[in-house]
């Protein structure tokens, strides 16, 4: 019996199971590493519409993508997104719908979410300190984040994943206490390198890397950490930690690269479907929905089409200008 590849299946043999959908590059935080000071949004024009998201996911879908993560900016500030993610965790083929969230909203949202079908959430939190989160986030309140996390597990959210970014002389003095925050509250956490993405002047990309291998040589003064194979379908490396149930991740793109397993692509709130996270290759798909909003075959053959220019792998270099002019909020977390 002869098995057809699936359709989207890139150059190197890697299929996309999983797509990343902006919904907004808006965000009410500014966190340091993600955006610079004067940071311009995108003009609410631009922006695909909810039904042109949902469409273009479900095409995504028929074409053989199994999980959808929606990320931003902050996804929860865009208007209706609740109705958009009931909409998507409906498609007929997708075994899992996810939302990344900083959580600001979640104090309200959270029960409505997990009625409109999202199975997990990630949520950002780089700090436990309330004068620290501010300073690193430009202006946000710990107290409302910790509110919504709380929200979250009483909303019956299990498997909640805690992202933190951690800087040299920022945050790095932090990981056992955030560790030991998630891990208390049955949650996962994982401890991401920071990438280049876009220009920021706030700090020294090069002199606050902080690598993996020293936040795992921190945690490993308070905590036994157990190696594992498991993977979420994320490029998280996994660790299970004797005691508890949560695990602890490590995202390192610049000290363990993991391209080769690539399985997504990412779409920006603009329509533009990026191909990787660290190149500037994409398909504008936008326009081609605009232009054939009946017909879904132009779309698919865009999407299909696509596949030709997803790039082997990223090399992110923390000195000098970035590749990427795009900051993290437009691109999709
Ligand atoms: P799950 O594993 O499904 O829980 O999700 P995830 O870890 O992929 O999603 P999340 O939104 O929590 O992403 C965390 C961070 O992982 C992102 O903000 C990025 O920093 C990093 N990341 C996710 N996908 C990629 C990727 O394709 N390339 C690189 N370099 N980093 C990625
Ligand atoms: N490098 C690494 N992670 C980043 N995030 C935002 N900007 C960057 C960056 N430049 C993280 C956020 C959030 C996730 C979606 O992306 O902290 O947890
Ligand atoms: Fe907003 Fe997330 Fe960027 Fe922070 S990292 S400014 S929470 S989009």
């Amino acid at each position: 019996m002869h098995s057809t590849p699936a359709p989207l299946t890139d150059r190197f043999g890697r299929r996309v199971s999983y797509l990343r959908i902006s919904v907004t590059d808006r965000c009410d935080l500014r966190c340091v590493y993600c955006m610079s000071e004067e940071t311009r949004f995108v003009p609410r024009a631009r922006l695909l519409t909810l039904e042109e998201i949902a469409c273009i996911a479900r095409c995504f879908v028929e074409l053989g993508v199994e999980r959808i993560r929606v990320t931003g900016g902050e996804p929860l500030v865009r208007r209706n997104v609740v109705s958009l993610l009931s909409e998507l965790s409906a498609l007929p083929g997708l075994r899992e719908l996810t939302l990344t969230t900083n959580a600001t909203q979640l104090h309200r949202l959270a029960p409505q979410l997990r009625s409109a079908g999202v199975q997990r959430i990630n949520i950002s939190l780089d700090s436990l300190r309330p004068e620290r989160f501010r300073a690193l986030t430009r202006n946000g309140r710990l107290e409302r984040v910790l509110a919504g996390i709380e929200a979250a597990r009483r909303a019956g959210f299990r498997r909640i994943k805690i992202n933190s970014v951690i800087l040299r002389n920022r945050n790095h003095d932090e990981v056992v206490s955030l560790a030991r925050f998630a891990l208390e509250r049955e949650m996962d956490i994982a401890f991401i390198e920071e990438m280049p993405l876009g220009s920021i002047h706030e700090h020294d990309r090069a002199e606050a890397h902080y690598p993996s291998d020293a936040i795992a040589a921190d945690l490993s003064r308070a905590f036994t950490l157990l190696p594992t194979t498991e993977r979420s379908g994320g490029p998280a490396r996994y660790f299970r930690v004797a005691g508890f149930e949560g695990r602890i991740g490590f995202i390192s793109p610049h000290s363990h690269n993991f391209c080769d397993q690539c399985n997504r692509v990412r779409l920006t709130a603009t329509g533009r479907l990026l191909l990787c996270l660290g190149h500037e290759h994409s398909v504008d798909l936008r326009q081609v929905i605009r232009a054939h909003p009946i017909d879904d075959t132009p779309l698919k053959e865009a999407i299909v089409d696509a596949m030709a220019l997803k790039p082997q792998g990223h090399r992110f270099e923390l000195r000098g200008v970035p590749v990427v002019a795009r900051h993290m909020n437009s691109t999709g977390g």
